[in-house]
């Protein structure tokens, strides 16, 4: 099964997506997933504004001529559900090596570890970056045992006796 969504590429198009997919997830019956698929397609989308569209919060008529389109697609499979970006632009990306200081430059580096496997194609016109993301929990990460609970040691007596004064 799939689900497609076509928007316009203006910020806007971020908050919608993730509307989008926490619904398609939703009904898909993956809502174990949604807190991680929606990192990554808040991620792939913003990429793929910040290339081809209007990154202005609230841009102008005119700023508007050209606009472009980004599609986002979420693919159903029995053990991953693959979502899927399209944009107009033809330059793949890679994921870049953020420095400590960077303050960007790590969107992919989170779309890799939230996701078993990315990568991204050529299309006629444009690109798709994808993500997997397993519905499956990795076997490598066993669930944490549950934390030990502490029993409560008796309240000792006072040491010396409390002077109690009372207000005359
Ligand atoms: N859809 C895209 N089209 C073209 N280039 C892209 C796309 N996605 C990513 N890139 C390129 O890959 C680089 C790394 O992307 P990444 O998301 O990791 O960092 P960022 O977008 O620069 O910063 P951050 O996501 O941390 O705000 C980008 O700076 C951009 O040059
Ligand atoms: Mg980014």
């Amino acid at each position: 099964m799939s689900n497609r969504l076509d928007l316009a590429a203006v910020l806007t198009a971020v908050s919608c997506s993730r509307a989008f997919a926490k619904l398609t997830l939703d009904t898909w019956g993956a809502s174990s997933i949604v807190d991680d698929a929606l990192i990554v397609v808040s991620e792939l989308v913003t990429n793929a504004i910040k290339a081809t569209g209007v990154t202005t919060p609230r841009p102008k008529w005119t700023e508007l001529d050209e606009l472009k389109c980004v599609t986002v697609r979420l693919v159903g499979l029995d053990e991953c559900v693959v979502v899927e970006v399209w944009d107009v632009d033809s330059h793949l990306p890679e994921e870049s090596e953020a420095g400590i200081d960077a303050e960007s430059g790590r969107g992919l580096w989170l779309v890799a570890e939230l996701a078993g496997k990315w990568g991204s194609y050529p299309v006629a016109n444009g690109k798709v970056v994808w993500a997997e993301l397993s519905l499956r929990p990795t076997s490598s990460q066993p669930p944490a045992p549950p934390l030990t609970k502490r029993r409560r040691k008796p309240v000792p007596e006072p040491r010396v006796p409390i002077f109690i004064q009372r207000d005359p």
